[in-house]
């Protein structure tokens, strides 16, 4: 389902009951928003917070960014009131917490209105585990890795234990052409390391990173969106395979490098991330 122009280089979780963080974010340069009601709120500001964000979401423009809301479990005391508040409010999508099996998605999938997808936070051993099963359910859009909370069940530290769970779920996402955002950064006044874990989280095939803290958007903006130089080498394949081709050739070298279909399909496609990141900037 995944529309492969829309960019989600930075997407920014935001308290809903903070109203100075909403307000904030409509004129932050992040591609999407999670408007959270589970973990980082309490649960004594659970209520008012559903009351606020329906409002909010219901009166106020966010312009191009994507407006996705992190709702509580179905096994909470607010979950099924959650839902019933934000399928009536159809924000881009609802995302749903510790989802561990595709029933959850395909229960929730048949009372969606409008346009709104669903997309997973992936954070259990047991969801991570059933990873394809998710992303090949109904109305399912996108993956968010949930590393703290993984991490927790795991009792693993360091970046390095979460690799074979982010892979896991970047294939599953993947076989289904599904979006897959990489899991927060928790330090964030850690701008050296924000970048490393960016990096890291782009070659592995990641759209982007969750966020947590507005000057944590840049950063994420920069790594995941094509350099100058990528989109330079970009136009330079397309150009020397069409060229190959008209000589009646089947691959191209650039840069001392073959280039073929597969690499031309990848030139256009970072093209037209570029193009969608030119379109949100611009908006
Ligand atoms: N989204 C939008 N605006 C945010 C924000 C966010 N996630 N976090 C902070 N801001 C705003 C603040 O409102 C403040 O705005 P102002 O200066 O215009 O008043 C500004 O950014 C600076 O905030 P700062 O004082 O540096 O941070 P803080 O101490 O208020 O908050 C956190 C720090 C980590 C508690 C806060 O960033 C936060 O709640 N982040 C989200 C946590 C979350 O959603 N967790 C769940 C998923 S892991
Ligand atoms: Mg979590």
């Amino acid at each position: 389902m995944q529309n492969v122009a829309q960019p989600y280089r930075s997407v920014l979780y935001i308290p809903g009951s903070k109203t100075r963080a909403l307000e904030k974010a409509q004129s932050l340069p992040v591609d999407a928003i999670i408007f959270d009601l589970e973990d980082a709120v309490a649960p004594d500001e659970k209520v008012a917070a559903r009351q606020l964000l329906a409002k909010t979401l219901n009166t106020t423009d966010y312009g191009p960014r994507k407006r996705i809301v992190r709702v509580n479990g179905g096994d909470t005391e607010w979950g099924a009131d959650d839902l019933a508040t934000f399928i009536d409010v159809a924000p881009d999508a609802i995302l749903l917490p510790k989802v561990e099996d595709p029933a959850t998605i395909a229960a929730l999938s048949g009372l969606l209105k409008g346009a709104t997808t669903i997309w997973a936070m992936m954070e259990t051993p047991r969801g991570i585990l059933n990873a394809s099963a998710i992303a090949a359910a109904p109305k399912m859009e996108g993956f968010v890795m949930g590393t703290n909370d993984l991490a927790k069940d795991l009792g693993s530290r360091g970046r390095g234990a979460m690799l074979t769970s982010l892979q896991l779920c970047l294939l599953a996402a993947r076989a289904e052409g599904l979006v897959c955002v990489d899991g927060v950064y928790n330090a964030f006044k850690d701008e050296d390391g924000l970048r490393a874990e960016c990096d890291e989280g782009r070659d592995m095939g990641f759209d982007g990173k969750t966020l947590i803290h507005p000057a944590q958007v840049a950063i994420a903006n920069e790594v995941f969106g094509p350099s100058e130089d990528e989109l330079d080498l970009a136009r330079r394949q397309i150009e020397a395979y069409e060229q190959a081709k008209a000589d009646g050739q089947g691959v191209a070298v650039v840069d001392g490098k073959i280039v073929e279909n597969l690499h031309v399909e990848t030139a256009t496609r970072l093209l037209a991330k570029a193009d969608a990141i030119k379109l949100v900037e611009g908006a």
